[in-house]
């Protein structure tokens, strides 16, 4: 089965409404790349006004809580986020991992509450630079995202559909530094090797694995050569039409409609 490119910004904690232009000139410009799927992850606030009046692009959320309701000041459910027009999430961003403490446990519980909820699901793993520099990058990846998936007897029966996996090295996160194709070939290899061992042939050979970590219009047609690389989760570039869509247009020419 060949999946078109999977193009997701993730706008971390940037934009107001003042955004909304942005994100309709993104929406307006996907429709002429019918061959790439182009989603975009907003801030909570932007979801529902971005999903109202986009045509083309799916909009999702950057995190929900684990559980569907109740005493969580502050918190945010996958049910409300979805109710809000979301139609995915992303779940154990480095930043979240690193900043709010979530283990693999926690984001497991997340994503199983995403997939109850019908969501379907971004999950980001990823090495430090001290880990990779001694040679553990491989290993700890694959015990990261052992722990944080749903096991195969709690997994969807279409999760090929429903789960894609981010492999973003956290120094190569908003950093302008990219892996090497090297590094990010071998990691997708691996990452493919362990989904087919968890899922199966035909869910866990299907499931898209997209790169984050620096893509730009300038690096994203090298990037989406590698084999196995589903397409990319973009975090800075996402921010305005012109780059977001300069990766889009590296990952697929331009229809007609
Ligand atoms: P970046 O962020 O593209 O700004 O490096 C990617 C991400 O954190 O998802």
């Amino acid at each position: 089965m060949t999946r078109r490119p999977y193009i997701v910004g993730n706008w971390k904690m940037h934009g107001t409404r003042a955004m909304l232009s942005e994100a309709r000139a993104i929406d307006r410009a996907a429709q002429r790349h019918m061959k790439v799927e182009v989603a975009l992850a907003p801030p909570f606030t932007l979801i529902h006004p971005i999903h109202r009046e986009a045509e083309q692009i799916s909009v999702g959320a950057q995190d929900c809580h684990h559980e569907d309701g109740g005493a969580f000041t502050g918190d945010i459910s996958a049910a409300m986020v979805a109710d809000a027009g979301a139609k995915f999430v992303i779940l154990g961003h480095s930043e979240r991992r690193q900043g709010h403490g979530e283990t693999d446990g926690l984001v497991r519980a997340k994503a199983q509450a995403a997939l109850a909820a019908g969501l379907r699901i971004i999950m980001c793993c990823g090495e430090t630079i001290d880990i990779r520099e001694s040679g553990r990058a491989v290993a700890f990846v694959g015990k990261q995202l052992k722990a944080s998936l749903p096991p195969a007897d709690e997994a969807p029966a279409d999760l090929a559909e429903r789960v894609t996996i981010a492999y973003e090295p956290i120094w190569a996160i908003g950093t302008g530094t990219a892996a090497t194709t090297d590094d990010i070939a071998e990691m997708h290899a691996e990452i493919r090797k362990l989904l087919v061992e968890l899922y199966g042939e035909e869910q866990g050979g299907e499931a898209r694995i997209i790169y984050g970590g620096s893509v730009k219009p300038e690096n994203a047609a090298e990037i989406f050569a590698v084999p196995d690389v589903g397409g990319a989760l973009v975090g800075g570039a996402s921010l305005t039409a012109d780059s977001f869509m300069g990766i889009a247009l590296a990952a697929g020419e331009p229809t007609d409609h």
